[in-house]
């Protein structure tokens, strides 16, 4: 199996555009030719509820399920019947019950695309990040991380690539460090 996390961010390190921008507009179109990209890649994209609700908005959830099988991270219980998992507080149990629906898992390509609690259920199977810088300052909401659980992600993560574009934004892969021995 291979866990593979793509995230977007400002200068600021947050998820979410300054308040005057709306839905998605700050994110360049390499961008978002790489999240399609990603999602053409994997078996399965795992989304927060809001994430979805806004790919829904736009008639982007449609496009996704032609291409990948989503499911959405949730507390509701009519939306976790849907996914067909019982949600729970313990992120290691929570993320070996969403890879028990896979008959098969071991060779299945996962996709997480946030937010930060989508990140923080599915984070110690990440195994690879692709992280996009946009040169936009003064973002909104959380960071994609939280750096003080039990793996510091520097630690954790080599950087592999780091490649900017002309207008300015930056490219990052990170990959889970080889363990010495
Ligand atoms: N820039 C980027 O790359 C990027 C990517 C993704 C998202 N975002 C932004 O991040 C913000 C938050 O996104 P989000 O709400 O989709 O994701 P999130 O921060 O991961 O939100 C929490 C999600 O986890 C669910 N959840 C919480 N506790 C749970 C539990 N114990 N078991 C199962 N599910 C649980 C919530 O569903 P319920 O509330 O239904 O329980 C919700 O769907 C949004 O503003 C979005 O725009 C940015």
């Amino acid at each position: 199996m291979t866990v593979r996390a793509v995230v977007c961010t400002t200068m600021d390190g947050k998820m979410d555009a300054p308040l005057s921008w709306r839905y998605g507009g700050w994110t360049s179109r390499e961008d978002k030719d790489r999240f399609w990209s990603m999602v053409s890649w994997c078996d399965v994209a795992i989304f927060g509820r809001l994430t979805w609700r806004d790919l829904m908005r736009i008639d982007l959830h449609l496009k996704v399920s032609a291409l990948c099988e989503p499911w959405v991270m949730s507390r509701d219980h009519n939306l976790a019947k849907l996914n067909g998992i019982e949600v729970t507080h313990d992120t290691l149990q929570t993320f070996r019950l969403l890879m028990g629906r896979l008959p098969d898992y071991a060779d299945r390509k996962i996709l997480v695309c946030g937010g930060a609690s989508t990140y923080a259920f599915c984070r110690t199977w990440i195994d690879e990040w692709y992280i996009t810088v946009e040169p936009v300052m003064s973002g909104h909401g959380q960071s994609f991380m939280s750096d003080d659980g039990e793996e510091p992600f520097m630690e954790a993560f080599d950087l592999c690539s780091a490649v900017k574009t002309p207008t300015g934004t930056i490219f990052m892969n990170y990959r889970r460090a080889k363990k010495d021995g």
